[in-house]
C-alpha cells in the first residue's frame, strides 16, 4: 500500500513556538505556572505540561482570582484587557501569541482608531476571534457565512476594514470578500490567512484527491483541524477523523491501495509518525 503524509502535516512555527516556550517556561521558572486556556489542542500535549507543573486557566474568572505566578499566553492571542488585566495584578506573564496573530491585533487597533468598522471573516466562538475582537475600538462583526455577509450590506458602513482569522478556509474567505464587494464603499480588505493554514490545506486537498482512504489527525477542538477534514472529505469520501492511533478502525482499511495523512496544526509530530508508521506495517 502508497502512504502519502502531508509534509505540512503538524504542528506549524507558531504552535511549535508556543509550545516549547512552555517547557521552557516549565523548566526554568519558580512558583507556578499557568497557561491562559490550553496552550494547544492536543489532550496529550497538555497532560504532559500538567505532569511538569504548567496548570490550564479554563475561564476569565479563574485567571482574575490569581495572585501569583506567571501566566503564558497562548499562540491565539487575548484581548487587550488582558494584558492590562495581567499589569494591575502584577502577574509575571510570557506572550506567545503568535507573531502573525499580533499582526492583526495591531491592523485591527489602527484600522478601528482611524474610524473603519472592522469585520473579522472566521469564527465567533474561537478564541483567536475573541483575541481579534478585543483589539478594536469600538463596535465589530464577525462574518462566517455568505447569508451573513449579504445581511453586512443592508447595515450601510461607509468605512470598512476586513480582515480574517488566521485558519479560515481561503475559498470561503474570498466567497464573502466577494460579497462585501457588490456595493460601493470604501473598503479595506487584508486577508490575514496565514501560510501555513492555507499551504496544509491546499497540499491536504491535493493528497486527498489522489488516494482511496484520507487520515485526518488532530484534536477534536482544533478548528483547523476541523476544517482540513472538510476540505479532504470533500475530495475523498472515505475521510477518517482520528485524534490518536487509538482511534484508527483497521476494517476501514481492507482492500485500500492509497492512504493519504495529513494533521492539523497542534498534531505533535510524534502522533503522525505513530499513525503512519502503522498504517504502512499493518495494511
Ligand atoms: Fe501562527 Fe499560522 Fe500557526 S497564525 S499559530 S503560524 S497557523
Amino acid at each position: 500500500m502508497e502512504v502519502k503524509v502531508a509534509k505540512t502535516a503538524g504542528f506549524c512555527f507558531g504552535v511549535k513556538r508556543a509550545v516549547e516556550k512552555a517547557y521552557e517556561v516549565a523548566e526554568q521558572r519558580q512558583g507556578e505556572v499557568y497557561t491562559y486556556g490550553p496552550i494547544i489542542h492536543n489532550e496529550e500535549v497538555v497532560a504532559d505540561l500538567a505532569n511538569k507543573g504548567v496548570q490550564v486557566l479554563e475561564t476569565e474568572n479563574e485567571l482574575r482570582k490569581l495572585e501569583k505566578g506567571t501566566v503564558i499566553i497562548r499562540s491565539h492571542g487575548v484581548p487587550k484587557y488582558i494584558y492590562e488585566l495581567l499589569k494591575e495584578k502584577h502577574l509575571d506573564y510570557v506572550d506567545v501569541t503568535c507573531p502573525f496573530v499580533l499582526k492583526i491585533h495591531r491592523i485591527v487597533e489602527e484600522e478601528s482608531k482611524k474610524g473603519r468598522h472592522i469585520v473579522i471573516v472566521g469564527n465567533a466562538e474561537h478564541p483567536e476571534v475573541a483575541g481579534i475582537k478585543g483589539w478594536c475600538r469600538g463596535d465589530c462583526t464577525v462574518l462566517k457565512t455568505k447569508e451573513e455577509a449579504r445581511n453586512f450590506l443592508e447595515k450601510g458602513y461607509e468605512k470598512v476594514c476586513v480582515v480574517s482569522q488566521t485558519t479560515f478556509n481561503y475559498n470561503n474567505f474570498q466567497e464573502i470578500v466577494e460579497i462585501l464587494s457588490e456595493k460601493r464603499y470604501d473598503r479595506l480588505v487584508i486577508n490575514t490567512i496565514c501560510n501555513a493554514t492555507q499551504d496544509r490545506q491546499s497540499e491536504a486537498e491535493e493528497i486527498a484527491k489522489q488516494v482511496d482512504t484520507m487520515i485526518v489527525v488532530g484534536g477534536k477542538h482544533s478548528s483547523n483541524t476541523q476544517k482540513l477534514y472538510e476540505i479532504c472529505k470533500s475530495e475523498c469520501e472515505n475521510t477518517y477523523y482520528i485524534q490518536t492511533l487509538a482511534d484508527l478502525d483497521s476494517d476501514s482499511f481492507r482492500s485500500v491501495q492509497c492512504v493519504g495523512i495529513t494533521a492539523g496544526a497542534s498534531t505533535p509530530n510524534k502522533i503522525i509518525e505513530e499513525v503512519s508508521k502503522h498504517v504502512r506495517i499493518k495494511f
